[in-house]
Parts: C-alpha cells; structure tokens; sequence
C-alpha cells in the first residue's frame, strides 16, 4: 500500500485523490490518508502531491514510519474523497515545515 505522510498536514491539496483509480482516499479536516485495504499500488498518485507526501510502505522515512499506522486507523473513520478540490488557504505556507504532527485533526 501507499501511505500519506506528515508534509500533507495542513496542505491537503487533494491533487491525490483526483487521479486515485479506486476509492482509496479519505479527508479529515487537514489531512488525507490512504486505505490499505483498497490501494492497488499504482503509484499514480506520488508524482501528483506537491507536497511530496506520498511513499510506498516500504520506502516510508524512518521518522514517518508511524504514518502507516495513522492511514490505517484514519481510513476507518474518515469519509472517501473522489475530487480535487481547494487546497487548504496557507498550503504554499506549510508546504516543506517540519514538526506538523501536532497540528492533525483528527
Ligand atoms: Fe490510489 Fe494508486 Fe495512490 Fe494507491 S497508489 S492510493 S491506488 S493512486
Ligand atoms: Fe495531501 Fe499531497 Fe494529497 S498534500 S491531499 S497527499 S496531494
């Protein structure tokens, strides 16, 4: 499976979910994650984040290993995003800053 991680928090800029061929996105207030269960690996989805955001499970960065786990729970309780739609107001702003984990809403 493919895993959102830490530098969409705050962006969303949902380029992501446009370009899914299945329904494996879903929104939070100022994050998407993936559902491992319905992610084919297709990969399309990595070069559309300007974010940077996406990563294969097995290539995940070591301090965004705990992403894996967020996708999984937050997939359960989140609703499927199908569409681009705005990306949040400060995106270009929190694109590339570190240390955004606590800002999740959950
Ligand atoms: Fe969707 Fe493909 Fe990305 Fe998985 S890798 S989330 S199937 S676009
Ligand atoms: Fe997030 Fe990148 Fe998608 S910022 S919403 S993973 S395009």
């Amino acid at each position: 499976t493919y895993v959102v991680t830490e530098n969409c928090i705050q962006c969303k800029y949902t380029d992501c979910a446009e370009v899914c061929p299945v329904e494996c996105f879903h929104e939070g207030p100022n994050f998407l994650v993936i559902d491992p269960v319905e992610c084919i690996d297709c990969a399309a989805c990595v070069p559309e984040c300007p974010a940077d955001a996406i990563f294969a499970d097995d290539e995940v960065p070591p301090d965004q290993r705990d992403f894996t786990a967020i996708n999984a729970e937050l997939a359960r309780d989140w609703p499927v995003i199908l569409r681009k739609k705005a990306a949040l107001p400060d995106a270009e702003t929190w694109n590339g800053k570190g240390d955004k984990r606590p800002l999740l809403r959950r």
